[in-house]
């Protein structure tokens, strides 16, 4: 019987990594000419960080792929934001009206430091970083994006849950006039939320992105501040926050509101367990079009296994 040998997430082939030089040449060079961040997919970000841009951050060698890294166009034109549309090819389109400066996070509930965050300053605050990561949608297909950002842990850090605090439920916007998804399906139970628990946000996997392929995130993938959770569905990856409120009682989230059946709570990538319409064994890299086997926990078990393992409740 032959051998498969399915590669650890950290065993990056050194072809799929860029070597330390060029990171550096190329920053300076984009800084010699003034230009601090540059998109390739036809964005330009806002000229915010006039000298001192924090893009694009040191890369995290921790966090490595086992595939290429998905291509900027796709990954900024292929986007499930209901807010803007249904269809995913039109996402980008859609999204011209968004406004997304000012942008503040409320965070409430269960902390001893409740506080209304203003993510710029929160940018300058903590130190930014590159992590390459794999995201896995529930509906089948994956992707590999280098997310600039900060881990999740440093902004609960900021607030100092109470002993009581078990969960976290994270809000997205309301603003009918600048989504049409909005406008257009009034019956969702709108604003997006997602919920995740204490130990989870804790975990050093959970990763609030505000910037991705080295400049700020474009809004299309959910300016200015998106999580990041690699180990579950994208869907759970909730972009464009503004509240997060910490609570001792399970949330309750956008699409299990929508779909109770097809989209729980906990969400972990599990190839063993079907979506009731479909097979979750493999995936289709959206930048290769290769079929994948997809992994238990995204191939992120080495972090969160012992999350979910009873032996160590
Ligand atoms: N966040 C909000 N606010 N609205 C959404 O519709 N879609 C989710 C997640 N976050 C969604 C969201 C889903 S289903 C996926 S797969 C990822 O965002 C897609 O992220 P991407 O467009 O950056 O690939």
């Amino acid at each position: 019987m032959a051998h498969i040998r399915i590669p650890k997430g950290w065993e990056i082939p050194e072809r799929q990594a860029t070597p330390e030089h060029i990171f550096w040449n190329r920053r300076k060079f984009l800084s010699a000419l003034g230009i601090t961040a540059l998109g390739t997919a036809g964005i330009v970000p806002r000229p915010l960080w006039a000298s001192d841009s924090p893009y694009p951050a040191k890369r995290n060698p921790a966090f490595r792929l086992d595939r290429p890294i998905t291509s900027e166009r796709i990954a900024t034109r292929y986007n499930n934001f209901y807010e803007f549309s249904d269809q995913k090819e039109m996402v980008w389109k859609l999204v011209d009206r968004f406004q997304t400066e000012p942008w503040t996070i409320a965070v409430t509930g269960l902390v001893h430091k409740p506080q209304t965050l203003d993510v710029f300053q929160l940018i300058r605050r903590l130190p930014l970083e590159e992590r390459l990561y794999r995201l896995r949608c529930v509906e089948a297909w994956s992707m590999a994006v280098p997310w600039t950002g900060f881990p999740l842990k440093k902004l609960i850090d900021l607030v100092q849950p109470t002993s009581d605090a078990r969960y976290l439920r994270l809000v997205s916007f309301f603003r009918p006039a600048q989504a049409p998804g909005q406008m257009k399906h009034q019956r969702h139970p709108w604003p997006h939320s997602q919920g995740l628990t204490m130990a989870e946000a804790m975990n050093e996997l959970s990763f609030l992105v505000t910037g991705m392929y080295g400049h700020e995130l474009p809004k299309q993938n959910g300016a200015p501040i998106r999580l990041a959770v690699p180990w579950k569905y994208g869907f759970k990856s909730i972009k464009s926050i503004v509240a997060i409120e910490f609570t001792a009682q399970e949330p309750r989230t956008f699409w299990n509101d929508v779909a109770p059946h097809e989209y729980h709570f906990t969400a972990n990538v599990d190839p063993g367990v079907p979506h009731p319409q479909w097979s979750q064994a493999t995936e289709r890299d959206i930048g290769t079009g290769e079929i994948r086997p997809t992994l238990l926990y995204n191939g992120y078990g080495s972090f969160v296994a012992h999350l979910y393992d009873r032996l160590h409740e």
